[in-house]
This record gives structure tokens, C-alpha cells and sequence, in this order.
């Protein structure tokens, strides 16, 4: 049923994807990403060519120019079926491009902007180290000016696509005095001297989008190469951050979506005690509660992007929709298992993949309990 948030054109977009999701992103090649680890590059081609790394980067720069709703069900209707397909859709449009976007100047955007909207480069967002993960001011990177370049030298930790990327847009700070006020955000060349990887990590979801640390040895980055003004690195991350939680608590409602539709087939399928199991009232109430839960996620969701839409602040509401979202589809991902019972832990059953992959949501940008600061700040300033 049509959402009060959306127009026609948004529900051809959320079929569009849809068809998109169930078509290209079959059984057999979600169970090899698991088995191997690597999420195919024909299937990362076909996501460009549909424009999914864009669609909400404006068209001059190769995107699709299209708002803050359609994204949200783009990334709904990929989660739905693949968390990690998701993310290949989240970091162009969000995270990566999110610091260009806000910050970049024309050259800038021109030469790592549109190469990864268009998905000829891949580009990783890199704020957290091992001491300063929700206290993200709190890092220790440093970036000294020398002449026309910055020589930057530490360690950026659980950095999705890290191993994968060409480029990564790095927070550093120039001025280890200011706090928050001293970062700056680069974007630094992954193949460039004094700029590593670590060994990926071996993660509990979200198989198939390689994890790492990026170490800094004296990697040299042209001037030219920091996006805005010095010690404008921090508010470029958190505001990058508020377009990016709404990503994940998009990635949340369709991963509880898919936990829903799965659990519903199966629950009409399987017979316990002579009858179909959504014949008992406890699983009846578990599916209500799952149902309603999501639908209350997806409101939440969809009205932050109709604000961020119609230019209006949405820290609040991007924080309210992202710690929300991710701790239901958490719920949600359990009773799906549980429903399932020994089978839902058992690889062959969809929610088992499902229920690893959302862990992550209630903990990557911003973890519930900063969510929890944020909205309270927000409320408490008033
Ligand atoms: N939007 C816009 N501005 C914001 C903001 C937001 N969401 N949050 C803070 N700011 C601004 C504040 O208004 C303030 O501005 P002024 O100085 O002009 O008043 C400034 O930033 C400093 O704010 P705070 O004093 O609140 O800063 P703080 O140091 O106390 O930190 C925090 C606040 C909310 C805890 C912040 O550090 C934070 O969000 N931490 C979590 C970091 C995070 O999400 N990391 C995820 C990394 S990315 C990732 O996970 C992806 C991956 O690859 C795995």
C-alpha cells in the first residue's frame, strides 16, 4: 500500500529495486559471497548501470539526482534480500560521497565524486581508530602541514571496504590542541606511499564487503587533496553521519522486512501438533509484534527522509530513525530464528544470514547508545 510520504514516482523506484533485489541477488550467489567472501563485480556492474551508487547524488555528477526518499528504498528493498549488496549502495550515496557533497569543491568532486557514483572506484569513509570510536574527537591521527601537502601519520580501524577501496576520505587532526575543532578530512589515495591495510577482518555478518584498518606512515597528501577549511573535519563527519543513519535504519527496515516476509511463508508451511504453525496464537502474536514494530520503524524512517527531503534539520529525526530501526530489526531478526526454530539456525534458511548481518546496525555509525546522546542532546538544548 502507497505510504503517505511517497509519490507514484517513488513506489516505480521501490519496484524498480525490488525486482532489481529478487532477480540479481538469487540464493546461490548470497551463499557463495558467504562461502568466498567476495561479493561478485558483475552484479556491482549491474547496481551501477541501474544507478543505484547515485541516486541520490545530483545528476551533474553522475548521479541520479533523485531525494533523500527514493534512497531509502533503494537501500530498503537491497536489504531486504542481501545486507551486504546494501552497503555497496550506502557508502557512494552516503558515507563516501557524503564528505565531497557537503565539503568538496568542483575539481574535487569531478575527480573522486562521480568515478564512484558511476562505480569505476570504490571510496571508504574512515573516522574511527582503536582509541576513539564513539568518541570520535577523541582521535589521535594527525595531519602536519608541510608546504602544499599534509603528511599524515596513525591508524583508522573497521573500516568497511577499506581493502577493497581506491580512495578514502580520512579525518585527521591538524591541530591536536582544538579537539573537535582541530580534525580535518582528507582524501587520501590507497595505492599512495606510507598507506596500508590491515589484514581484513573476519566478521560475524555482512560477508562480502571486505573490513580493515588503514595505517597512515607518513603518507604524504597534497593540500589539495582536504576537502573544505581546516578544522572542518568533524562537523563534515557528522553531518555525513545524519544522511548515513538513515541509510542504516533503511538497511534495518528491510532486513526486517525480508525477516518478516520469510518467517510468514514459513509459518504457514510448517505443521507442528497437526496444524500449521500460524495457527497458534503465540506465533500469530510473535508475527504482530514483528509487523508492528517494523511498521513503526519504517514511519520513523520515512519521515526523516521527508525532512531531509524538504530541507529541514534532521539530526533528531535521523538519530530517532536509525537507533529505532536497528534495535527492532534486531528483535525482529530473534523472533524470526526463533519461529524458524532449528532450522533458522541452520545456513540453508535465509533469516540465519539475516539475523548475523543486522548485529552490526545497532553498533556502525553510531551505536544505540550514542544515538541515545544525540537525540537527547537535541531535546535538551531546547
Ligand atoms: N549533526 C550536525 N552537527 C553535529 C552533530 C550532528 N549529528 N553532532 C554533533 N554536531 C556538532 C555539534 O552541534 C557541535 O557544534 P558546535 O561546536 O558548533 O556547537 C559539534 O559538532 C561538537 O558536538 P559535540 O559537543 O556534541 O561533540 P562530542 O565530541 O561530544 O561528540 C558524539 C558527540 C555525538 C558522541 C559524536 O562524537 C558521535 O557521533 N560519535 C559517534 C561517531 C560515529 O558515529 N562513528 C561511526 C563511524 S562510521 C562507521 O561506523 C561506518 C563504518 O565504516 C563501519
Amino acid at each position: 500500500m502507497a505510504d503517505a510520504y511517497f509519490t507514484e514516482q517513488h513506489e516505480l523506484i521501490r519496484k524498480l529495486a525490488r525486482e532489481f533485489a529478487e532477480k540479481e541477488l538469487t540464493k546461490e550467489i548470497l551463499d557463495k559471497v558467504e562461502e568466498t567472501g567476495e561479493f561478485p563485480e558483475e552484479i556491482l556492474d549491474k547496481m551501477a548501470a541501474a544507478g543505484f551508487f547515485g541516486i541520490k547524488i545530483p545528476k551533474e555528477y553522475g548521479g541520479q539526482g533523485a531525494d533523500a526518499r527514493s534512497y531509502v528504498l533503494v537501500m530498503e528493498e537491497i536489504a531486504r534480500v542481501s545486507g551486504v549488496a546494501s552497503i555497496y549502495v550506502s557508502t557512494p550515496n552516503s558515507l563516501s560521497g557524503g564528505p565531497l557533497l557537503l565539503a568538496g569543491n568542483e575539481e574535487q568532486k569531478a575527480k573522486y565524486l562521480t568515478p564512484v557514483v558511476t562505480g569505476k572506484k570504490k571510496l571508504a569513509f574512515a573516522l574511527t581508530e582503536p582509541g576513539a570510536g564513539s568518541d570520535a574527537s577523541g582521535m589521535v591521527t594527525s595531519a602536519v602541514k608541510e608546504g602544499d601537502h599534509y603528511v599524515l601519520n596513525g591508524r583508522k580501524c573497521f573500516i568497511t571496504m577499506a581493502p577493497l577501496s581506491d580512495y578514502a576520505v580520512i579525518f585527521a587532526k591538524t591541530d591536536m590542541k582544538k579537539g573537535n575543532k582541530g580534525i580535518s578530512a582528507f582524501v587520501v589515495d590507497m595505492k599512495g606511499p606510507g598507506v596500508s591495510c590491515g589484514k581484513p577482518e573476519d566478521k560475524m555478518g555482512i560477508i562480502g564487503c571486505a573490513t580493515s584498518d588503514i595505517i597512515l606512515e607518513n603518507a604524504i597528501v597534497p593540500e589539495t587533496d582536504r576537502l573544505g577549511e581546516e578544522g572542518e573535519g568533524f562537523k563534515i563527519a557528522m553531518k555525513t553521519l545524519n544522511t548515513g543513519r538513515l541509510g542504516v535504519a533503511a538497511q534495518s527496515i528491510g532486513i526486517a522486512q525480508g525477516c518478516l516476509d520469510e518467517t510468514i511463508k514459513y509459518a504457514k508451511e510448517r505443521k507442528q501438533f497437526g496444524q500449521r504453525i500460524a495457527d497458534f496464537q503465540a506465533i500469530g502474536f510473535m508475527i504482530a509484534n514483528m509487523a508492528t514494530k517494523l511498521e513503526a520503524a519504517k514511519q520513523l524512517t520515512y519521515k526523516a527522509a521527508y525532512l531531509l527531503d524538504t530541507k529541514q534539520d534532521t539530526t533528531l529525526n535521523a538519530s530517532m530513525a536509525k537507533y529505532f530501526a536497528s534495535e527492532v530489526c534486531n528483535e525482529i531478526a530473534a523472533c524470526a530464528v526463533q519461529i524458524h526454530g532449528g532450522y533458522g539456525f541452520i545456513k540453508d534458511y535465509k533469516v540465519e544470514r539475516m539475523y548475523r548481518d543486522c548485529r552490526v546496525f545497532t553498533i556502525y555509525e553510531g551505536s544505540s547508545q550514542v544515538q541515545q546522546i544525540v537525540i537527547s542532546k537535541q531535546l535538551l538544548k531546547k
